[in-house]
């Protein structure tokens, strides 16, 4: 087993690699980032694929849902994090309204994500229904990863974000739709939303490797929104997030520390200040007594 610690030299990881570690049962990481410093600091601690996701919306744009991201902010987002990104497998995800209304568009948006911001796969939402898009994405040469479960896009037809598959009849839909992505080489599938156990169900069906958010322990591998686990949201986080920071708190102090110092005239010090060559300060100061003296 290679498990790479941060810092440590590393190969490029590709879709290849993502079925290597299914295979070697080596668990695969991922983590939004939606710019260039973020997209660095997830690059430089190993962590496999960055996603920019469309939850840009919300953690970034601060909009309620996904919904009204549109294609040049997500490619603008992306371009930045592709400048970060040195190892890692760069993801775009298509935004609402690029590829459910017709595939010769959806195919062109997904061009644009590799063409303009140099994403290597791009993410579209849905399973068994979206099979025939994502093949003809495949054919012009786009790695594609698929989306299942609780789908934010579909928050209006789902009537909210609710855990999907609950019922016998749910988990037979969501086996359906991870079969037919698995059948049509998607490079992996996110799980969100759903219970353990179905997880655990498809993750074992299908050849290709399942990446969770909310779907337990038992998928290939792990993703979670940056923004969540650094505690820089506003709302009350969802079960299955894991706080390994507090940058809320962190930005807040620094913030109100550079307040106080600035009302207190504390900052800048005169350390902090640039300072008039030696011969300049004392010619400016022979002009400045002379002006003084004309006055008197
Ligand atoms: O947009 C996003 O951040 C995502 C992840 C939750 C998988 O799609």
């Amino acid at each position: 087993m290679s498990l790479i610690a941060a810092g440590e030299p590393r190969q490029k990881f590709t879709i290849a690699s993502l079925r290597e570690k299914k295979f070697h049962h080596q668990p695969i990481t991922c983590l939004t980032a939606y710019d260039y410093p973020s997209a660095r600091l997830v690059d430089e601690a190993a962590v496999d694929m960055v996603l920019v996701g469309d939850s840009l919306a919300q953690a970034v744009l601060g909009h309620d849902n996904t919904l009204s991201v549109t294609m040049e902010e997500m490619l603008h987002h992306t371009r930045a994090a592709r400048r970060g990104v040195k190892h890692a497998l760069l993801v775009g995800d298509m935004p609402f309204g690029s590829y459910q209304v017709d595939a010769a568009e959806a195919v062109r948006n997904a061009a644009r994500f590799v063409k303009e911001a140099g994403a290597e796969v791009v993410k579209v939402e849905g399973g068994e229904k979206r099979a025939d898009l994502i093949r003809r994405i495949i054919d012009a040469e786009i790695p594609v990863a698929g989306h299942i479960g609780l789908t934010p896009q579909s928050v209006n037809v789902m009537g909210g974000y609710k855990v999907q598959g609950k019922s016998l009849s749910g988990v037979e839909q969501l086996m359906r739709d991870a079969t037919a992505l698995d059948r049509a080489g998607v490079a992996f599938i996110v799980l969100e939303g759903i219970p353990r156990e179905v997880a655990a169900l498809i993750t074992a069906e299908v050849q290709t490797p399942t990446i969770g958010i909310g779907a337990g322990p038992d998928c290939d591998g792990q993703v979670l929104v940056i923004h969540d686990v650094l505690n820089l949201t506003f709302g009350p986080p969802a079960k299955f997030v894991h706080r390994y920071g507090d940058m809320k708190a962190l930005i807040a102090n620094a913030i109100q520390a550079f307040r106080d110092d600035v009302a207190g005239r504390r900052y800048p010090t005169d350390e902090e200040s640039y300072h008039l060559p030696k011969e300049t300060r004392t010619a400016l100061e022979t002009v400045l007594e002379r002006k003084q003296a004309m006055r008197r």
